[in-house]
């Protein structure tokens, strides 16, 4: 029996579901770690090329495979007749239970503070490093975290989540930006604008490239299929090129945002840029604090709280692509294979949640060649799956469209829902972009990067 594919009900409804994919930890967690350990506005730089001359033509590309196809990652190829591509599909679920495993301990964190700061325990930032070693209370949001992210996708994708999105976003929204304005009037607050916003060219390297490049994509859920998974469920009326611009806008928007709100802060602090996954759990308790007990424990827990639903909103997305693919490839029930990939997942993600101190193991989990010190688990795993398949994935996507699908067939789709596309400048942007750039840059960087981090050749120093 054929089954009537769910579709988003409108297009506020698949833009709100595509922007929760991308706005997530990736853009106030993610990032501003990433910018402070690339040297501040090297690395932003770099990122902001990236997000509009490689993501969003991949990002719209992506949707209109899903769209054409009508197909989770790995039945999309088949589909679409171009059997031999389906590795890309593979690829793609693999990359999101990786990502999903880490992604989902650190949502626990975020859950954590949000308890935490309302109970008043502004000292948490400074306690961050025992906090995140007290396993079974981390262990516990983030199984929390887990159950809430699967009931939801076991129920479809729901008016819910699209309802709750479109108001709990602009809500963040005006925090980040009353906390970054606030942030401004703080002593030494211009040196952390400067960093941010200065570039200094000196700190470019490859590794900021390859960071920004991973980056880029992670945070616009790309290189993947979790927008291949997302456009399956899209009308045919609908405009992917401007709904797609209005989703990669948001997303850049927010992470230039939550740099703006955290250098300042990390300056008036006198902390280190450098802070790693713990910057923004370290700096932000203190500036709630300076606000007084109440207002700061207002203002603290709504911030952790609503990063808390922009994190649900990506971890939906990202069950989504094994869930999708048990449905519609190996016929298995929505509901189980939910509670299936919640506990591969989950068990999957323990050495992420363990390996911040508590064990000694996962903790140095592997010491690349060249390198001085080792690598914790989860930042092994955001090198191999976000930094590397990532961007592998969008270079096989990019050729695929363009060379294999081809580019007249990937444009009329894109076409359907926007009739001037095919005669405007974005079209030939795009199709630049896809066409050239992309595989070059991509394939470039990719070489670049295995051999650099994982086998320690530098071929530029
Ligand atoms: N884009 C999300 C974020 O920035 C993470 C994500 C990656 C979600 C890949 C889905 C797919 O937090």
């Amino acid at each position: 029996m054929v089954q009537k594919r769910n579709k988003f009900s409108s297009r506020f409804g698949f833009i709100a579901a595509a922007a929760g994919s991308a706005v997530g930890l990736g853009n106030i967690w993610k990032f501003p770690f990433e910018v402070g350990k690339g040297g501040g506005a090297a690395f932003l730089i770099i990122y902001l090329f990236f997000c509009f001359v490689l993501c969003y033509p991949l990002l719209i590309t992506e949707i209109a495979i899903g769209r054409r196809s009508r197909k989770n990652p790995v039945g999309s190829f088949k589909a679409m007749k171009h059997p031999n591509w389906t590795f890309i599909g593979y690829l793609s679920v693999l990359c999101g239970v990786l990502i999903l495993s880490f992604y989902n301990v650190v949502a626990g964190w975020v859950f954590g503070y949000f308890v935490e700061i309302l109970l008043g325990n502004f000292d948490i930032g400074k306690n961050f490093e025992t906090f995140i070693t007290d396993i079974s209370e981390v262990g516990g949001y983030s199984l929390l975290f887990m159950v809430v992210t699967a009931f939801i996708v076991s129920k479809g994708i729901t008016n819910g989540i699209e309802r709750a999105s479109k108001i709990l976003m602009p809500v963040l929204v005006t925090i980040m930006l009353f906390l970054s304005i606030y942030a401004l009037t703080l002593d030494n607050a211009m040196e952390g604008v400067k960093f941010y916003l200065v570039p200094d060219i000196s700190k470019l390297n490859i590794e900021v490239i390859y960071r920004a490049l991973g980056q880029s994509f992670f945070s616009l859920s790309l290189g993947m299929g979790a927008l291949i998974t997302y456009g399956s469920y899209l009308k045919k009326q609908e405009d992917i090129i401007s709904s797609g611009a209005i989703v990669t806008l948001s997303d850049v928007g927010i992470a230039f945002l939550a740099g703006l709100m955290i250098f300042p802060i990390v300056f008036s602090q006198g902390l280190d840029t450098d802070g790693g996954t713990g910057l923004i759990f370290v700096s932000l308790p203190g500036v709630f604090e300076n606000m007084g007990p109440v207002l700061g424990i207002f203002i603290g827990a709504l911030f952790f709280l609503l990063l808390s639903f922009a994190a649900l909103t990506s971890t939906i997305s990202l069950m989504e692509l094994p869930v999708s693919y048990l449905v519609d490839q190996k016929k298995v029930r929505r509901e189980i294979a939910v509670w299936i990939s919640a506990g591969v997942i989950f068990l999957i993600g323990i050495p992420s949640l363990i390996g911040n101190g508590y064990s000694e193991f996962f903790t140095n989990f592997i010491t690349y060649f060249g390198a001085e010190k080792a690598t914790d688990f989860m930042t092994f795993i955001t090198d191999l799956a976000l930094n590397t398949f990532l961007p592998i994935g969008g270079f096989f996507i990019s050729i695929f469209a363009v060379y294999v699908w081809k580019r007249r067939k990937l444009f009329r789709e894109l076409s359907y829902g926007n009739e001037k596309f095919l005669k405007s400048w974005i079209a030939k942007y795009v199709g630049f972009c896809l066409q050239y750039i992309a595989p070059v840059v991509l394939g470039i960087v990719f070489v670049i990067t295995v051999l650099e981090v994982f086998f320690g050749v530098h071929l530029f120093k």
